[in-house]
Formats: structure tokens, C-alpha cells, sequence
């Protein structure tokens, strides 16, 4: 939708709803992001409920005890669900769909043992990143993404799990399915198949924790099963979706991020030149190229009671969407928003979320994003297209881009 009928010309009030499915919103969000924070910060959106765009309203929405991540009474993965959809099942045992206080036992179990995996598998980074370019530069195809960022990040995280099996490629298949529970799920053959791509992921997992109980390695599932009969541990199941969630969550918000970051990165000479230059670091990059271009654009809420935001009235019931990736470009916080700088504090930062349910796995996307990052830029690899130009997927919620060729030297 062109922007000027989004807005009545003088009014500055919009004429027409944005639609978050739309194909223009998923292309280039930014635009309509700066005019909403400008004029209309709380608005309600296509196909239901309410966006907000400013890191304030965001900040308190994050940490408001009236807004919930339950599903909706509504939604096919409400509880009330779990016997009958495998996807309901899955979204009733993991953290993003359960509010405090039940969260907090399960969540700090996981942070222990990602940590724990971390730091054995941190090392073995550099190696695995290394060994994929030499791959995808002695290969025919040009896409960044296809031919390295996404075999990489599949390689990691199926070694971080502790999936042995060498044919990877159909994790990538069902962790693809996993994030289908992040958007609605209306059409019923789609969420069909989705069902059964959640099943299988379940019994693959399931055969691994068998062997595992058997024979432990040093991996998350593992650690997780070490875990399970201390007072705070998961239950099988528990430990099951966990590993689907932070397997999926590893592999697909991750690939993106690379693609994202390199982009970003070759929006921008003044941070080409610093990071040639040393004056930026790569952590810097890495966190300035993911606030430019957030791979989790938005996360969602449920209004649990009638309710106002910044002069808005909200209904109960209604969804509330965070636009993260707004709020990291709101000029009342970041000076040159749409700058990357090499000395801003990583403090306001909204692309990991904040609080009860921000992200437990923000130090491991960064450093696989900074070692892919560090061989794509090393490598001199140059982008064919500019930013304008990439194609995005068409995924509520997300910034996931299709392709990405590059020139390779
Ligand atoms: C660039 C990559 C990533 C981005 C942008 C990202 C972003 C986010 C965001 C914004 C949230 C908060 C959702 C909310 O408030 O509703 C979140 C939650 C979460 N993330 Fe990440 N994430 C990334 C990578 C990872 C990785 C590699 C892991 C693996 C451990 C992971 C595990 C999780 C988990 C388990 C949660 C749920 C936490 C909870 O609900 O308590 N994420 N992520």
C-alpha cells in the first residue's frame, strides 16, 4: 500500500490500516514504522489488534504484568488444544507461551544448560564457519544465504543439540515448520502439515533422547536429561520441545541475522571504513547490523483486561504487537538511528527483547552471526544487489530474507 494513502494527506491520521501480512509491509517496514511512531503510535493493524511502535510504549509493554504470551482462549494453541493439535502440545510445553510465574523455574533451567553448552561448544566456532566458506567458495551458486549462512548455522546448532545424523538437511525442513506457531495458522491443510512436521521433529528428538539417556555426550540434550531429576529440571517432554525451540530459534532467526548484518554493513561507508580501520569492532557490527535490520521484528502480546496504552483503548482479548525493530531505530533514544556507530551502548538495544521472556540464546546468535560475518566480509565477498533489492519472506513477525547473491573474489 502506497504510503500516501496511508495517511490523509494533511490530518496526519491514517486512512487505512497497515496490514502486517502485506506484501509492501514484509518488503520495507521501515517507512510506515517511522510514520506511525510520528503519528500514530499505538495503531491498530491488519489482521487484528494493535501495533505499537515507540521504545518507550515497548519497554512498558514489555514489562507489564497486563499484557501475556498465553495464547488467546481463541487461538489453536490454547491449552485447551494440546490433546488434539501437535503444534498446541508443543506451544503449552515451551517458554515463549508461558507467563511468569510458571516460566521461571524451566527458563532458568535452560539459560544453566545453554550456558554450560556454550562453552564447550564455543571453540569448535571458527573451525566450523572456516570450513563452510572454503565449501561455498569452491561451489557454483552465488547466495550467501542458501550456500553458507544457512548450511552453517545447521551444522551448529545440529552439533550444539547433538543430532549425529550427517544428512542435516531435513532438520531445516521442521525447524522451518516450528515457527509457523509464531504466526496465525488459518488455513487448515497448511497447519495440517505443520502438525506433522512438528511429529516428526518430536520423535526424531524423542529416538535421541533415547539414546542419550543411554549413552551421554556433550551436548545440550544431554545436559538437559542430567538435569531432569534435580527439583528444578524439565520433564521429558520439556526437554523434547525445548531443544525444538532452541533449535529452531538457533537455525532460523541466525542465517537471517547473517544476511541482515551484511547487508546493513554494506549500506553503510562510514562503517565500512571503521571496520577496515579497527574503530569497529565486530561485536559492535554485529549488534549495530542486527538493530538496523532485526530479524524478530516484532513480538506478540494478549491484553489480559481492558486496558489503555499511551491513550489508546485496549480491549481484553486483544493482540499487542511490539515492533522491536521499531524501537531500535526511535530517534528519541538512538542518536543517528539509522547509522551504525562503533561506541553506542548496547543498554536500549530491543532485538533480543527485555525481561521475563527476552532471549536466552542472544550470546550464541551473536557470536555464529560474528564468525559468519567476520569470513563473509574477510573473504571479500561484495553484494550483487543493494538492501532495496533482497526479497523478504513473507513470515509475520520476521525479517527473513530469501536470497542474497554475492560476488565472490
Ligand atoms: C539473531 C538471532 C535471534 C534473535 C533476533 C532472537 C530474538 C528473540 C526475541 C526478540 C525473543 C523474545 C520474544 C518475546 O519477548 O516474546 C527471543 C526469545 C527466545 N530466544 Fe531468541 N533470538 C535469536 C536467537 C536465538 C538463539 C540462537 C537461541 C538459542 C538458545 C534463542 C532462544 C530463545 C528462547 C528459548 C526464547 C524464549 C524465551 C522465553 O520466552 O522465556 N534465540 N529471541
Amino acid at each position: 500500500m502506497a504510503l500516501a494513502k496511508l495517511f490523509g494527506k494533511k490530518t496526519t491520521q491514517l486512512t487505512d490500516e497497515v496490514d502486517l501480512g502485506s506484501t509492501a509491509f514484509f518488503q520495507d517496514p521501515y517507512p510506515t514504522y517511522e510514520l506511525l511512531r510520528n503519528n500514530q503510535p499505538v495503531a491498530a493493524v491488519k489482521p487484528a489488534g494493535h501495533l505499537l511502535t515507540r521504545h518507550g510504549d515497548i519497554l512498558s509493554a514489555l514489562a507489564s504484568k497486563d499484557l501475556r504470551n498465553a495464547p488467546s482462549r481463541f487461538s489453536v494453541l490454547n491449552k485447551k488444544n494440546a490433546d488434539r493439535y501437535e503444534a498446541a502440545r508443543l506451544a503449552n510445553n515451551i517458554l515463549p507461551f508461558i507467563d511468569p510465574p510458571g516460566n521461571t523455574i524451566r527458563r532458568q533451567c535452560l539459560i544453566r544448560s545453554v550456558r554450560a553448552q556454550l562453552d564447550i561448544w564455543q571453540p569448535s566456532l571458527e573451525g566450523v564457519a572456516a570450513r563452510q566458506m572454503e565449501l561455498f567458495l569452491q561451489g557454483d551458486s552465488e547466495d550467501v544465504i542458501e550456500k553458507y549462512a544457512s548450511p552453517l548455522s545447521l551444522n551448529l546448532m545440529c552439533d550444539f543439540i547433538g543430532f549425529e545424523n550427517p544428512a542435516r538437511n531435513h532438520y531445516k525442513d521442521l525447524s522451518d515448520a516450528f515457527f509457523y506457531l509464531f504466526a496465525p495458522l488459518s488455513d487448515a491443510e497448511k497447519f495440517e502439515q505443520v502438525n506433522n512436521r512438528l511429529a516428526r521433529f518430536r520423535s526424531e528428538l524423542h529416538q535421541l533422547l533415547e539414546l542419550r539417556r543411554a549413552n551421554p555426550k556433550a551436548d545440550l540434550i544431554s545436559k538437559l536429561i542430567s538435569a531432569e531429576h534435580e527439583s528444578e529440571g524439565l520433564s521429558e517432554d520439556e526437554i523434547i520441545d525445548s531443544c525444538m525451540l532452541v533449535f529452531a530459534d538457533g537455525v532460523e532467526n541466525v542465517e537471517a541475522g547473517v544476511a541482515n548484518v551484511v547487508a546493513a554493513f554494506y549500506q553503510d561507508r562510514d562503517a565500512q571504513e571503521m571496520f577496515h580501520s579497527n574503530e569497529m569492532s565486530l561485536e559492535q557490527l554485529v549488534s549495530e547490523g542486527l538493530r538496523l535490520q532485526t530479524p524478530a521484528q516484532f513480538v506478540p502480546r494478549i491484553a489480559c483486561r481492558d486496558m489503555e496504552i499511551s491513550g489508546v483503548e485496549i480491549a481484553a482479548e486483544t493482540p499487542v504487537f511490539l515492533s522491536l525493530a521499531s524501537g531500535n531505530r526511535d530517534t528519541e533514544v538512538f542518536e543517528a538511528a539509522e547509522k551504525m556507530l562503533s561506541g553506542r551502548s548496547a543498554q536500549d538495544l530491543l532485538t533480543f527483547g527485555r525481561g521475563a521472556h527476552s532471549c536466552i540464546g542472544s550470546r550464541l546468535a551473536s557470536l555464529q552471526i560474528g564468525a559468519a560475518v567476520k569470513h563473509v566480509i574477510g573473504f571479500g565477498l561484495t553484494p550483487k544487489i543493494p538492501l532495496s533489492k533482497i526479497r523478504f519472506k513473507s513470515r509475520l513477525a520476521h525479517r527473513w530474507p530469501t536470497h542474497y547473491p554475492m560476488t565472490k573474489p
